[in-house]
């Protein structure tokens, strides 16, 4: 890390409640002199309008180059003290410290940081590294429950695409992860992390492999906008994605029937919902086009071989679309 003797954490009021006096006396313990930066709970946080008042408060504290960003929180404040981070005085170091499952085993990891504009999400950004993250899973103590299940749902992705071993620990282990058990949920959480790190390593600004992260979210995507981003948590609409993506798996014929299935009754085991809802055909295929992952007027999908092991694929007939989408 820089020699630095100055940090600012950036958090929610009720999360510095929670967790402010440890973090303070913990970097105290460490030579730093500490300021608070507070910004309000929720996504909206993350907008222009809020990382202004950020740098407004970084220039009221002095800041320079030299002082180091603590992002407390869950993946809003992650993505915006990053973006800040990125930008103020053309970059100064940051450190993560995230609080929420879904932030613990992806926000955190992998350098995107953002804000959001009116007309699309995470529109402006920056991929920024942090220089360090630490994770206390004992936080999550106090996370509410559905939080901690729409995190479960990257967890689960994490098994899909990458290790067959690990969906099968998430099976055998999914009573002692959703009671917290200390170790079952250190060793989901440092799972997840080095899978997510392993594919952001091979290609850290997406250009192609890293669309495997995807999966899932072409269709949670869809959910989440046709729904105004209202009435699911993101990772239910994953949840939602993922048995979507597997049964259109057996219909583009890349794996048997019995691999989706898995999916979903380990969807439903964790407690996440396996049912997207109803509209027509039509308007998920457009919410899909619309996403800004699709590339000129193809809907990219990331499609299951077997669990542990997908594919990018680029061109899906709209027919089976259609019929994957009635299941
Ligand atoms: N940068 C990336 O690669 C990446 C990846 C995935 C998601 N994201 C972004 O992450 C954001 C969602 O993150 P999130 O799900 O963590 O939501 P969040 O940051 O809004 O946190 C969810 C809620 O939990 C509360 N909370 C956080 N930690 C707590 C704790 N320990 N105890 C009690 N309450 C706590 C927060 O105050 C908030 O109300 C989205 O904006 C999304 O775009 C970014
Ligand atoms: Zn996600």
């Amino acid at each position: 890390l820089v020699k630095t003797s100055h940090a600012v954490v950036v958090t929610h009021p009720g999360i510095r409640r929670l967790y402010g006096d440890t973090v303070e006396a913990s970097l105290a313990r460490h030579g730093f002199g500490v300021d608070w930066a507070e910004v309000p709970d929720g996504e909206e946080s993350k907008s222009l309008s809020q990382a202004g008042r950020v740098f407004d408060r970084l220039v009221e504290c002095h800041c320079d180059r030299r002082t180091v960003l603590v992002a407390l929180g869950g993946g809003v404040i992650g993505d915006l003290t990053g973006f800040v981070a990125a930008t103020f005085m053309r970059g100064i170091p940051f450190i993560q410290v995230p609080t929420t499952l879904l932030s613990q085993v992806d926000s955190s990891v992998g350098g995107k940081t953002a804000v959001n504009h009116p007309r699309g999400k995470n529109l402006i950004g920056a991929f920024y590294q942090p220089r360090l993250v630490v994770i206390d899973t004992a936080t999550l103590k106090t996370l509410p429950q559905d939080e901690f299940l729409a995190g479960m749902a990257e967890v689960i992705k994490y098994g899909v695409i990458a290790d067959v071993d690990f969906f099968a620990y998430i099976e055998r282990h999914a009573d002692a992860i959703l009671k917290q058990e200390p170790e079952a949920l250190e060793h989901v959480i440092e799972t997840s992390c080095a899978i997510k790190a392993g594919v952001v390593e091979k290609d850290e600004r997406e250009n192609h492999y890293r669309m495997v992260l995807n999966f899932g979210h072409t269709l949670g995507h869809a959910v989440e906008a046709l729904t105004d981003y209202a009435r699911y948590k993101h990772g239910e609409a994953v949840a939602m994605g993922m048995v979507f993506a597997a049964q259109l798996s057996v219909l583009a014929g890349r794996c048997p029937q019995p691999v989706a299935d898995r999916i979903r009754v380990l969807v439903k085991k964790v407690g996440l919902p396996d049912q997207w809802p109803v509209r027509d055909a039509q308007s998920y295929i457009e919410a899909m086009y619309l996403d800004k992952k699709s590339a000129d007027k193809k809907i990219t999908f990331i499609l299951a071989r077997r669990i542990g092991e997908v594919e990018i694929v680029e061109s899906i007939d709209e027919s089976m679309l259609i019929r994957a989408l009635k299941n």
